[in-house]
């Protein structure tokens, strides 16, 4: 399997730049996604990568070989570069027989009956789909036509699987048990993947890192764990689930210094132990994050790391677990907690966040 390397990739449209100066390196067999809102330049970073648009800057390689350089003037036509794409759009086609939607990249491409037969039993094989060669495509069920449209973009034995929100046409459980499903497909294969979405939760699911994106840019690169605990600014805080975010003042700084730093921070009626990987100073202001599945209410645990009080204003019973809105000196938080939590509208509560899960960034 081969690595996929950007180095400074950009792309402008007239006078629009749709992608910024774009670093990235996939290692060979690791499963990278480009998470941001629409219109981030996700799709069109990865077309870059599959040469079905040209670059205006940078370089792109695959393996050892560079596939798109306008400096050099290398634009490698997307069947040179060993690739693989599933995308949203190129949904199976369902007049045709299971083989036949594997064999038709190969038979437009006018190969050999022999060979056509043998390289689809193969793909057929890596996806566990050999047995159903001879349904129709519409007898299958969704997960099934997935791993058929894997089973096509693998026919060429690609160095690289491309991947453009393949789940988003599914509803929520069959996207989270094709998801699961091609994870381990894609674990079992070993093969270099990259793949486009802006569900922030099939990407924490999926991926090995996470690149998220916005205005074209990168604004940070992690393991899913990272960037939803140790987001390097309040976009990416943001872009991750829906935290709260409070304002505070840095008041003290831990001695001794740790991975990540430990700070004292004052808010309004509040004030506790936050973590952050920035370097503030005393008197510095901060956001700090508190995810709503770490925020508790009840009594005062004596290692809690921030403790103060609210109204409960709304509390909404979800099965499993229960969110909450309260009102406190800081603004309006939410959280998740268990569902039998007795809080009731009008209730007084005392709040304390779970030790060491405050994270602070710089405002902005
Ligand atoms: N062919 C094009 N011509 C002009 N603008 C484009 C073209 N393709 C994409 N864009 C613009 O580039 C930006 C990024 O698009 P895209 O890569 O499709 O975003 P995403 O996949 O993250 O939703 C958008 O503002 C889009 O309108
Ligand atoms: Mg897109």
């Amino acid at each position: 399997m081969a690595e996929v390397l950007l180095e400074n990739v950009s792309r402008t449209f007239g006078g629009f730049t749709a992608v910024d100066d774009v670093d990235l390196r996939v290692a060979a067999g690791e499963f990278v996604t480009l998470l941001g809102p629409s219109g981030c330049g996700k799709t069109t970073t990865l077309r870059m990568v599959a040469g079905l648009e040209e670059t205006t800057g940078g370089r792109i390689s695959i393996g050892r070989r560079v596939v798109s350089e306008p400096a050099r003037n290398i634009h490698l036509a997307p069947d040179r570069r060993q690739l693989g794409m599933v995308f949203q759009s190129y949904a199976i086609w369902p007049h045709m027989r299971v083989f036949d939607n594997v064999a038709y990249p190969l038979q437009v491409r006018r190969r050999p009956a022999a060979e056509i037969r043998e390289r689809v039993e193969r793909a057929l094989r890596l996806v566990e789909m050999e047995r159903f060669a001879d349904r129709p495509a519409p007898a299958l069920s969704g997960g099934q036509q997935q791993r058929v449209a894997i089973a096509r973009a693998m026919v060429f034995e690609p160095e690289v699987l491309l991947l453009d929100e393949p789940l988003s046409n599914l509803d929520a459980r069959l996207r989270t048990q094709m998801g699961d499903e091609f994870r381990s497909l894609q674990k079992r294969l070993g093969i270099t993947t990259l793949y486009v979405t802006h569900d922030q939760d099939e990407a924490m699911a999926l991926s090995d890192r996470i690149v998220v994106m916005r205005g074209g840019r990168i604004l940070q690169i992690g393991a899913p764990t990272e960037i939803y605990q140790r987001p390097n600014s309040e976009a990416v805080a943001s872009f991750l689930g829906a935290p709260n975010l409070l304002d505070a003042t840095v008041t003290g700084i831990e001695a001794t210094p740790s991975d990540p730093s430990r700070f004292t921070v004052q808010g309004d009626g509040w004030q506790g132990v936050a973590c952050g990987n920035q370097p503030f100073a005393c008197g510095q202001s901060v956001r700090v994050l508190a995810r709503p599945e770490d925020l508790r209410i009840g009594p005062i645990a004596s290692d809690a790391d921030a403790t103060w009080r609210g109204e409960v204003i709304a509390s909404v019973f979800r099965g499993a677990r229960r969110s909450l809105r309260l009102r406190t000196s800081a603004g309006e938080l939410h959280f998740e907690v268990p569902a039998l939590t007795e809080a009731r509208v009008g209730d007084m509560m005392q709040i304390e966040a779970a030790r060491s899960s405050l994270w602070a960034v710089a405002p902005g």
